[in-house]
């Protein structure tokens, strides 16, 4: 099928920086570390590491196929496919689900925990966590998420990066800003495992990220690694449909596919390496929860030599991560509407920003004048499957997370594996019948599903 005549990127070395931005990002060293600490470690990781390979890839392979093949947004993709395959025009609202819930759903709550991240930068760099003791690290952090309007204006600001690297274009904003960002994210986080293989305990990291404990796994924990694989590799939600569509034909998509999975695992690895030696160096517990990178590093930060540089590259690291990745959120989105509205990127980018920024406000007040609100108390819903407490931020990370992403992926399966046309697929993917296309097909047709909905039954109690 020919796509309609649209940008591309410039060569593969601009995609392949732009996918694996888009999946390195929090995910990988804000989340990472601590969902896998808050699960216990080894077990949990090497579940994740399976759940990316045996079902994250394959669906990752299929969003780019169908982005390519159908050349547009990435509702208009499933659209098309569905179409050339003689399944039901319906399919397509896969794609709205993806694209608003999973897209802007997430980048709402992401972007306030990028601009978090962006305050601690100069925190940082201004000393503010020198010598800082474990009850100071505490409080500063309350101080700062306390702060409704501290928190909003850090969240504005970030959206406002991202709506303007995305509002200048894929050559002209995206590509450039993953040219000169990745090399440099590259850099800082190898500049970080050294220091901390140099200075951290490398045996309790060693015991606690290689030692499997399998008592800590459960269906709760199988659904969170699930939840994390889909999260880091940035499927479901359109990413990767749209990334796909803006793909030259002569790239391989299997082996793109597998080159960003295994880079954005590493990264992930190579962040707990980074992270957790130096969180067991300095007596601090690995199983912090999402302040583990906000409370705990600034204590261990605040008492080593050097402590404020390597804090300040830590967060500007972080900072890069995010951004490479909140712009490929914006992007569905986008490219939506664009297509159906035609408007000019500029206002398709500021409306797409101006929706996950309000929408970001749900989790802004959760932490703070909202943080006792609990919406869904009448229905005696106090507590999410996940032990959080059920305020609107946890809602909403929740509900992207652990539904719609997990559901997403396997209604993504469903099509791909039984309704789509297996030829087009073959086609698109440019391989012949057998071998790696035989495997990508059974994975998709039979192992995902049967393992998504396993999980995602285990993992909300059904069984
Ligand atoms: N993969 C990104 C991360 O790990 C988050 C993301 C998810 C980005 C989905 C785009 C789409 O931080």
């Amino acid at each position: 099928m020919a796509g309609a005549a649209q940008v591309q990127w410039s060569s593969r070395m601009a995609f392949i920086f732009a996918a694996v931005g888009s999946a390195v990002g929090l995910g990988n060293i804000w989340r990472f570390p601590y969902v896998a600490g808050e699960n216990g470690g080894s077990a949990f990781i090497l579940m994740y590491i399976a759940f990316v390979f045996l079902i994250g890839l394959p669906v990752l392979i299929a969003e780019l196929s169908i982005g390519r093949r159908g050349g547009k947004s990435p509702i208009g993709s499933l659209g098309a496919i569905a179409k050339e395959s003689a399944a039901n025009p319906k399919w397509a609202w896969l794609g709205h689900i993806g694209t608003f819930g999973g897209g802007l759903g997430l980048l709402s709550f992401y972007s306030v925990i990028a601009g978090w991240v962006m305050s601690y930068v100069i925190q940082a760099a201004t000393g503010a966590f020198s010598d800082i003791t474990a009850d100071a690290a505490t409080a500063a952090m309350g101080e700062f998420t306390s702060n409704a309007g501290t928190v909003t204006f850090w969240h504005l600001l970030f959206i406002m990066v991202t709506v303007v690297i995305v509002g200048k274009g894929i050559k002209g904003g995206l590509e450039k800003a993953v040219t000169y960002l990745m090399p440099l994210l590259f850099l800082i986080i190898l500049l970080l495992l050294g220091y901390s293989l140099a200075t951290g305990d490398m045996v309790k990291t060693a015991e606690f990220l290689f030692t499997p404990d399998w008592s800590k796994i459960n269906g709760s924990t199988a659904l969170s690694a699930l939840g994390q694989a889909f999260f880091s590799l940035s499927v479901t939600v359109g990413t990767m449909l749209a990334y796909g569509s803006y793909l030259p034909k002569d790239i391989s998509l299997h082996k793109s596919g597998a080159l960003i999975a295994t880079a954005d695992t590493l990264v992930a690895l190579i962040a707990g390496l980074a992270i957790f030696p130096l969180v067991f160096a300095y007596g601090l517990a690995p199983d912090a929860g999402p302040s583990l990178i906000f409370k705990t590093l600034p204590i261990a930060f605040g008492q080593m030599p050097g402590g404020s540089f390597i804090a300040t590259a830590f967060f500007v690291l972080l900072t890069i991560a995010a951004i490479t990745s909140s712009i490929s959120l914006l992007e569905p989105g986008v490219a939506y509407f664009e297509e159906k509205f035609g408007m000019t990127r500029w206002r398709a980018a500021i409306i797409g920003g101006a929706i996950a920024f309000a929408v970001g406000l749900m989790t802004v007040f959760s932490w703070n004048d909202a943080a006792e609100f609990l919406p869904l108390a009448w229905m005696g819903l106090e507590q999410l499957p996940n032990g959080k407490v059920a305020n609107m931020g946890e809602i909403i990370d929740f509900t992207v997370s652990n539904i719609i992403m997990p559901v997403g992926g396997l209604l993504l399966a469903i099509f791909v594996g039984w309704f789509v046309s297996r030829d087009s697929m073959k086609d698109e993917m440019g391989l012949p019948e057998g071998g790696v296309f035989e495997i990508w097909h059974v994975l998709i047709k039979y192992v995902c599903p049967a393992a998504l909905i396993w999980v995602l039954a285990s993992g909300l109690g059904v069984f």
